[in-house]
């Protein structure tokens, strides 16, 4: 018989450690709605939506149904020795949810393969060899991805792959000195990074794009304000430099419209789209126009598995889901609720720093009450309690200091409630003396 301990000690022989090696490593055997269902016979909230990604809640029944379905019809492209009608209908539903001028795409299986994609159409419709990312961004682990990502400088140990990368700081809200407009220092600030840049260490016409996300992500869930995108959006229209906008994790609804580019009214010329998109099979494109795309000539970058028609179908299903059951409306009132709520506990708790949400994508800082500092290690003790009492929360940031919350888009109410009522029991443990230390 399975237990956690023989499910633990096989994962610790078998898989790499750095894989194996995360939290909560849970034990489970199934999933449904919000929930995964644990080895232990206990229901756990999963607000990590297996990180950004089971929008639509996990397994959710019309999903199963097409893939069932299309798993009867055809496994396996390989797209261009066949060309099939999921893949087809897939790219027109896209360009119908995206923002306008993103027509054409290149499919892909993860995160990391869109942003490759991105990366190698913009050097070469530029003809440009050099990429600006923003620090603290996180692209992925594949050797063009990480060398756009400093989410964290472990994640680049001997590697530093891709030269001409050159990383100048995100928009730090925080940052903004006393008396001053957050949105206009921060604009400001972009202006000097870049002059900065473009004086010192690269011309303008050797660059061909820059990379962001247009939240921060696993680098602790920075919101900018909108002025600094529409800023940067300009400042690549001056230089002929290509925008693109990784929406790996923001994209599919989880900044309350199908795009952070639609949130925030900036569009890209190209972007990444992965996790959400299939609802856990995996998928992901690289979108830009027609007329971009077409500077990428035949044969330069191909894939075997990129666009199985199963994840397509499942892809197809997925945005069924979210416009007939509302799911973006939902998103924009669930994370307005959750933020209030937060807000409040927030009053109540010193630990909580800094509370960040757009959507349904929630960040919350955890600091030492008394300096005020960021305090990665009790947030995890923090994570392995409510883990401990059934809700599953992730984590973000450079030390690890930041709670991530992204339940799916179909949470309700009493869910919020469920997991932030644990949230809060756990906060008052760590403070009660007589409590024994989570
Ligand atoms: C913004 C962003 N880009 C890219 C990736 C990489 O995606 P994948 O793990 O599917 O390669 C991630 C993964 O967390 C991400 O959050």
């Amino acid at each position: 018989m399975s237990t956690k301990e023989t499910f633990l000690q096989r994962m610790n022989r078998h898989l790499a450690p750095t894989m194996a090696k995360d939290f909560p490593n849970l034990p489970v055997v199934g999933e449904e709605g919000g929930y995964y269902l644990g080895l232990d016979g206990k229901k756990y909230l999963d607000f990590t939506s297996g990180i950004a990604v089971t929008n639509v809640g996990h397994r959710h029944p019309k999903v199963v149904e097409a893939i069932k379905a299309a798993a009867d019809r055809l496994l396996h492209g390989p797209m261009g020795v066949i060309v099939y009608e999921s893949a087809l209908k897939l790219a027109e539903e896209l360009t119908r949810i995206l923002p306008d001028g993103l027509d054409c795409f290149f499919f892909g299986n993860s995160g990391a393969e869109a942003v490759e994609g991105a990366i190698k159409l913009a050097k070469h419709a530029t003809g440009r060899p050099c990429i600006v990312s923003f620090t603290g961004g996180f692209h992925g682990r594949s050797l063009g991805a990480l060398s756009v990502s400093t989410s964290k400088s472990r994640y680049r140990n001997h590697l530093h792959a891709v030269s001409g990368v050159y990383p100048i700081p995100y928009a730090a809200p925080r940052e903004c000195p006393p008396g001053q407009s957050v949105a206009e220092w921060c604009v400001a600030e972009l202006e000097r990074n870049f002059s900065r840049l473009f004086r010192h260490q690269v011309s303008p016409e050797e660059v061909a794009c820059v990379i962001l996300e247009p939240v921060l992500g696993e680098g602790g869930y920075v919101v900018p304000p909108r002025q600094w995108l529409v800023r940067l959006r300009e400042i690549c229209d001056r230089h002929d430099i290509l925008l693109v906008f990784d929406e790996v994790q923001t994209g599919f609804g989880r900044t309350g419209e199908w795009f952070a580019a639609q949130t925030f009214g900036v569009t890209p010329d190209i972007m990444a789209i992965a996790k959400g998109i299939a609802s856990g099979l995996p998928l992901s494109a690289t979108a830009a126009s027609r007329e971009l795309m077409q500077k990428w000539t035949p044969g330069a970058h191909a894939t075997t598995f990129g666009g199985n028609p199963i994840a397509c179908e499942a892809a197809l299903a997925t945005i069924r889901v979210i416009e007939e059951e509302n799911l973006l409306s939902n998103c924009r009132q669930m994370g307005a609720y959750a933020r209030e709520k937060l807000e409040q506990l927030r009053k109540r708790h010193r630990r909580i720093g800094d509370v960040r949400t757009v959507g349904l994508m929630i960040g919350i800082e955890i600091v030492d009450p008394k300096t005020g500092d960021p305090d990665g290690e009790t947030l995890m003790r923090i994570l392995r309690r409510c883990a401990d009492y059934g809700v599953l929360f992730y984590l973000c940031g450079n030390q690890g200091e930041v709670i991530r919350m992204i339940p799916p888009l179909t949470v309700t109410r009493d869910q919020i409630d469920e997991g932030l009522d644990v949230f809060e029991r756990v906060l008052r443990e760590l403070d009660s003396p007589g409590h024994p230390a989570p």
